[in-house]
């Protein structure tokens, strides 16, 4: 169910129903550029600044209430695109449109809170000389969420969702256990009331011991408020069991998006069967021995013409060198090689 909120941007209190028609957000022709600051020596050699293409041309579609899987190797983009949906980058060149409305470069307060991020190291991201209840309360306050007479019920509240014991509002970060600084980045995250959730590999800094805790915590979250869930992880095999759908990014760019079941079972892209080939079998729990993907990724700073796979795909064709491949759907699985449908 959407209604109108007070900023002109459609509320998207689903609980927790995903909603086909509308996406929640939409991200077209998404592009970030980092350009290298030049060195001295590079100016004295008068070497001319270099672009690195961080995403380059990301299309995708996030529906309310539904958790989304990003994954890719590490450089392929994920955390850029996560700062460009949270508004902590500008991107280059694109749009988002949230709610109905496209995301105007500088967000207003009122959406800033809309889409909140967590990430994946919980130390980096907590302020050392701050206690978890004033590391939660200070945000409370800066955005004047709840009114002062409230904000030490909703502290308790918020710990409680994230299941930290009322003992622990006087630690300090570096008192915490790794799970217990994500589950403070998450309450703190979660004090702005969030509609959608990014998490940018909430678990991979934490103990194997530890990470299914925190998995857990995220998928029961997002039934109980009814959160939109980004996830982004490096590994396939993280998000089979939490997101509905996955989106795979190689180099800057999505190039395969299905549900989960259909990308498992049937994948269409070189690069994803890849990708599956390197993990156990889900469902027999075997060891595979197969090679995933040969080679390393080309540099961002040039990235190939054509297909931007091809120098890694075992069944790259002339047509690849020519023909940069759009995404392409066919019964709600959109794969962006030239054979996705017709070779297997
Ligand atoms: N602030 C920045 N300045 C310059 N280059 C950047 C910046 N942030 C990211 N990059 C570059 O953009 C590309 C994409 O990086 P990004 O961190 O988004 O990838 P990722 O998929 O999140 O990787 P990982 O799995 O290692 O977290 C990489 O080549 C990276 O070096
Ligand atoms: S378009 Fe060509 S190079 Fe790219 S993934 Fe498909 S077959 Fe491989
Ligand atoms: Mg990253």
């Amino acid at each position: 169910m959407h209604s109108l909120g007070a900023d002109g941007y459609n509320t998207a209190s689903v609980d927790g129903v995903m909603n086909q028609a509308v996406p929640l957000l939409r991200i077209s022709g998404l592009q970030m550029e980092f350009v290298s600051s030049t060195s001295l020596l590079s100016r004295l050699v008068r070497r001319r600044n270099e672009t690195l293409v961080a995403i380059d041309g990301v299309d995708l579609d996030v529906f309310a209430g539904e958790a989304l899987g990003i994954v890719g190797e590490s450089g392929s983009g994920k955390s850029t695109l996560a700062r460009c949906i949270a508004g902590l980058y500008e991107p280059t060149a694109g749009t988002l449109v949230y709610a109905g409305k496209v995301l105007p470069r500088r967000r207003p307060a009122s959406l800033r809170r809309r889409i909140q991020i967590v990430f994946q190291d919980p130390y980096a991201s907590l302020n050392p000389r701050m206690t978890v209840e004033q590391t939660v309360k200070e945000i409370l306050g800066v955005h004047n969420v709840v009114p002062r007479q409230r904000r030490e019920a909703r502290f308790r509240e918020l710990m409680d969702l994230v299941r930290l014991g009322p003992e622990l509002a006087s630690a300090y970060p570096r008192q915490l256990s790794g799970g217990q600084r994500q589950r403070v980045s998450i309450a703190r995250a979660l004090a702005l009331e969030p509609e959608l959730l990014i998490a940018d590999e909430p678990v991979s800094a934490l103990d194997v011991s530890v990470q299914a805790s925190i998995l857990n915590l995220l998928a029961d979250l997002r039934q109980q408020l009814g959160l939109t869930l980004v996830f982004i992880a490096h590994d396939l095999s993280v998000v089979h069991h939490l997101c509905g759908r996955v989106a795979v990014m190689y180099l800057g760019r999505v190039v395969e998006v299905a549900e989960v079941g259909a990308l498992f079972d049937d994948p269409r892209h070189p690069y994803t069967q890849g990708l599956l080939r390197s993990i156990p079998s889900l469902v027999h729990g075997e060891q595979s021995s197969e090679v995933g993907v040969a080679g390393d990724p080309p540099s961002p700073f040039a990235i190939p013409s054509g297909c931007r796979f091809r120098s890694r795909c075992p069944i790259a064709q002339p047509l690849c060198m020519e023909e940069d491949p759009a995404l392409e759907v066919v019964d709600g699985h959109a794969a962006a090689c030239h054979f996705a449908w017709t070779v297997r």
